[in-house]
């Protein structure tokens, strides 16, 4: 038991080196239209903004293989368009036997066959027995995953059982220490209130955690993922770990991710929960309940606007701290964007949605890929 102890702590005490991110000195000259150097010698980025108009966008290197970049012009992305999502003419919609009928991408009707649940219209998953059918509703059973039930209910099935007995229940329902009957191996399950999951020092089944901090004031610093702890949790008894991920910083540090109770991640999962219990929530394919296209196509604007900055406010958590200006500019251009639109709108105050919409519509250009 003690050799596993030890055997489990040291590979979690894998130690992170990282590579510094920093604006480039003034004395490096760097070439025309080059916007980031990588310097082998020091493990180091050095950037500079793109200034010439034409070539505004900045590719970023491969981490695995770093490399010097220069600017080029920014190649938008075709947008791929699902069922249930605005449209202006068939050729935009992908999955959808309809075709776009009054603006919207619709899919294959129920009770006729489909090959996956892509292939259905709204509302609709593809059975088993391949055949689009109603969406299964709250309480019920049959779901193989969350995508068969109704889109503001995840299934509560046990993966390794291959069965289709999961039961259909509302997200983020489950209250802590109550019974799920499966856990992520990064002990994730968004059924559980807390969004957390694992099996108790004495217990048998895997139940919902409490809600989970990090255990120090964020952003945690870390070395490896053995520094990124939780508060405990009274019947587990034990703290749960984060990943250790490194930053664009020019120092080279590391930083843990959130847990579920941190603030920006608590605000996440707020507005997560009221996304799914709205009405707009109904007017997504299943396959694309959490696409921003969707949300963006159906929700207010305030709304949707908040939900995608807490989204990448918690995805970027380790990146977005301590950039220097320019590092933040060129790597985090879709943070900024909705960050701005999001303070933008909480200046505005108001129920105007006018200030935001035209600064949304000026960007979105740049984001089709949404
Ligand atoms: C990378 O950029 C620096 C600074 O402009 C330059 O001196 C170096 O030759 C470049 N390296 C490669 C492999 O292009
Ligand atoms: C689909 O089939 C079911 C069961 O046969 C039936 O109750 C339902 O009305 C059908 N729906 C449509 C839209 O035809
Ligand atoms: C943590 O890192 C591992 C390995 O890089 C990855 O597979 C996993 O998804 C990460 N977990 C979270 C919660 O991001």
């Amino acid at each position: 038991m003690q050799i596993l102890f030890v055997l489990l702590a040291l590979g979690l005490a894998k130690s992170l080196s990282c590579n510094s991110y920093q604006c480039k000195t003034p004395s490096q000259n760097l070439q025309q239209n080059q916007c980031i150097y990588w310097d082998q010698a020091t493990n180091g980025y050095f950037l500079q903004l793109c200034t010439e108009i034409e070539k505004p966008y900045c590719q970023l290197p491969d981490e695995l293989t770093p490399s010097n970049e220069t600017c080029s012009q920014i190649q938008p992305s075709a947008p791929l368009i699902y069922p249930g999502e605005k449209c202006t003419t068939s050729s935009d919609c992908a999955h959808s036997k309809q075709g776009c009928l009054q603006g919207v991408c619709r899919g294959t009707l129920e009770n006729q066959s489909c090959t996956s649940s892509w292939d259905c219209d709204i509302g609709l998953y593809c059975s088993p027995t391949n055949v689009c059918t109603k969406l299964i509703s709250d309480g019920g059973k049959g779901c193989r995953s969350e995508f068969d039930c109704e889109n503001w209910l995840g299934c509560d099935i046990d993966e390794n059982s291959h069965s289709t007995e999961g039961t259909c229940r509302p997200y983020y329902s489950i209250l802590p220490h109550e019974t799920v009957k499966s856990c992520s191996s990064e002990g994730i399950n968004t059924l559980c209130s807390s969004n957390m999951c694992g099996i108790p020092e004495l217990g048998e089944n895997i139940v919902c955690t409490k809600p989970l901090s990090s255990s120090k004031k964020v952003p945690m610093p870390c070395d490896s993922d053995a520094s990124c702890t939780s508060t405990t949790d009274d019947l587990f008894k034990t703290t749960f770990y984060s990943n250790c991920s490194c930053g664009y910083n020019p120092e080279g540090e590391a930083f843990c991710n959130l847990f579920p109770n941190d603030e920006p991640f608590e605000k996440f999962i707020k507005i997560m929960t009221k996304w799914y219990h709205s009405e707009s929530v109904k007017q997504c394919h299943t396959m694309r309940r959490n696409a921003w296209n969707c949300i963006t196509d159906w929700w207010n604007t305030n709304d949707a606007t908040t939900l995608i900055y807490f989204q990448l406010k918690v995805e970027r958590w380790p990146y977005i701290q301590k950039n220097d200006m320019c590092v933040s500019t060129i790597y985090e251009v879709e943070y900024n964007f909705w960050k701005q639109a999001y303070e933008k709108m909480v200046d505005d105050n108001d129920d105007d949605d006018n200030g935001i919409l035209m600064y949304l519509a000026e960007g979105l250009g740049l984001f089709l890929y949404l």
